[in-house]
């Protein structure tokens, strides 16, 4: 069968995903103008921001991939005072985004909850309701989703890195923190309580095939996800993966390979939400554009204070190291505007798919 045979089918299988995963370049630009085309069709043009916050860095865990794992000594860790976070989620609300997400490190402490929790009671009544919040805090248990949840935030996210259970042992260490169960259950549970889920993985890691890819896109199915953020896999020096970077493909083939599986997702799953993500903005400048244009609907500028962004590094070369909240959101509005996105700043832009299933 030929890919163009194949990218006109309805439902696309396990192996059509194998074969489209390893088309050549001219091939892959039909994929991404099918891809185009449903995004166009399913969710139109229009761009969703979602302001980041990366609150600290502090992190429970030892992910053999992440700059910012536990062991990492050479990090400088840090916690934002609360008054800090709730002066960037002003500035942001002033600046007209109407979209945050909370991000840190892997943390669990009884303090911990309570202080995310406090700080998302924030947000809401100083907008009156009107910020909408999406967690981005790792593994919690369900009293903790539960609270979160009843304090206002409504969206989720937690990537399953990727869906082999073999692969993700292979990339934390064989301990009951960093189960692949556990990791499974927690999406289950944050889906439970009532949250739109987000969940993705990283592309083009060692040992990864394209089998293993296709399965993460019929996972993502499978799960009925609401939203996706996966992004290349750039390696950290300080961390124990990094001794296998010459089974790497090379970063632009990395990147192509990301554009593919963003592709195919939005084929696969109409109207979820899609991130355009950082990652792949540290490969090459515009890749997120690109990934707009291959079927991304929603990207995500970085608004923690300059200060602390130098420490919060999971991969090399992170970008926008010194691009403040003001110049990276007036960025994104002219390079999308160039290629033809509707930016919707002041709307939540939440899951279309996630509004259907309610409805059905
Ligand atoms: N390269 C790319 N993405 C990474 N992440 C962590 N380390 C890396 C890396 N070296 C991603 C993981 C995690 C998210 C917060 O960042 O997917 O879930
Ligand atoms: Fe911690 Fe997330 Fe990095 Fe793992 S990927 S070490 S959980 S910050």
């Amino acid at each position: 069968m030929t890919l163009t045979e194949r990218l006109n089918k309805n439902n696309l299988s396990f192996d059509d995903l194998v074969a489209l995963l390893a088309a050549d370049k001219e091939e892959s630009n039909l994929l991404f103008e099918k891809a185009r085309d449903i995004k166009e069709r399913y969710v139109s043009n229009n761009l969703y921001l979602r302001g980041i916050i990366e609150m600290s860095n502090i992190c429970r865990k030892n992910c053999f991939y992440c700059g910012i794992r536990k062991d990492n000594r050479k990090v400088k860790r840090y916690d934002m005072d609360d008054s800090e976070v709730i002066q960037v989620i002003k500035n942001a609300y002033d600046q007209g985004l109407s979209s945050l997400v909370f991000q840190t490190g892997e943390q669990k402490s009884p303090a911990f909850v309570k202080r995310i929790d406090g700080l998302l009671r924030a947000a809401k009544k100083l907008s009156n309701g009107k910020l909408g919040i999406t967690l981005s805090c790792g593994e919690q248990d369900k009293e903790t989703y539960k609270r979160w949840f009843e304090s206002g935030a409504h969206r989720y996210l937690l990537r399953i890195e990727t869906a082999n259970k073999a692969l993700y042992q292979k990339l934390h260490p064989a301990d009951n923190i960093h189960s692949f169960d556990e990791r499974l259950q927690a999406l289950e549970i944050i889906k439970e309580t009532g949250y739109q889920v987000g969940t993705g993985v990283m592309i083009g890691l060692p040992f990864q095939t394209y089998e293993n890819l296709a399965a993460d896109l019929l996972f993502m199915k499978k799960m009925d996800i609401d939203m996706c953020g996966m992004g290349p896999y750039i390696e950290h020096e300080a961390t124990p993966l990094y001794k296998y970077r010459n089974l790497l493909y090379p970063l632009d083939e990395r990147l192509l390979l990301s554009f593919k599986m963003i592709a195919l997702l939005r084929i696969l799953m109409n109207d979820i939400n899609i991130a355009a993500t950082t990652a792949l903005q540290a490969i090459r400048q515009y890749a997120r554009e690109r990934a707009f244009l291959c079927g991304a609907n929603v990207v995500m500028p970085n608004i923690t204070p300059l200060a602390y962004r130098d420490d919060y590094k999971l991969y090399k070369n992170k970008p926008g190291l010194k691009q403040d909240a003001d110049d990276s959101l007036k960025m994104i509005d002219q390079n999308f505007k160039n290629i033809g996105a509707h930016l919707k700043i002041n709307q939540w832009g939440d899951s279309l798919h996630f509004a259907r299933k309610k409805t059905t």
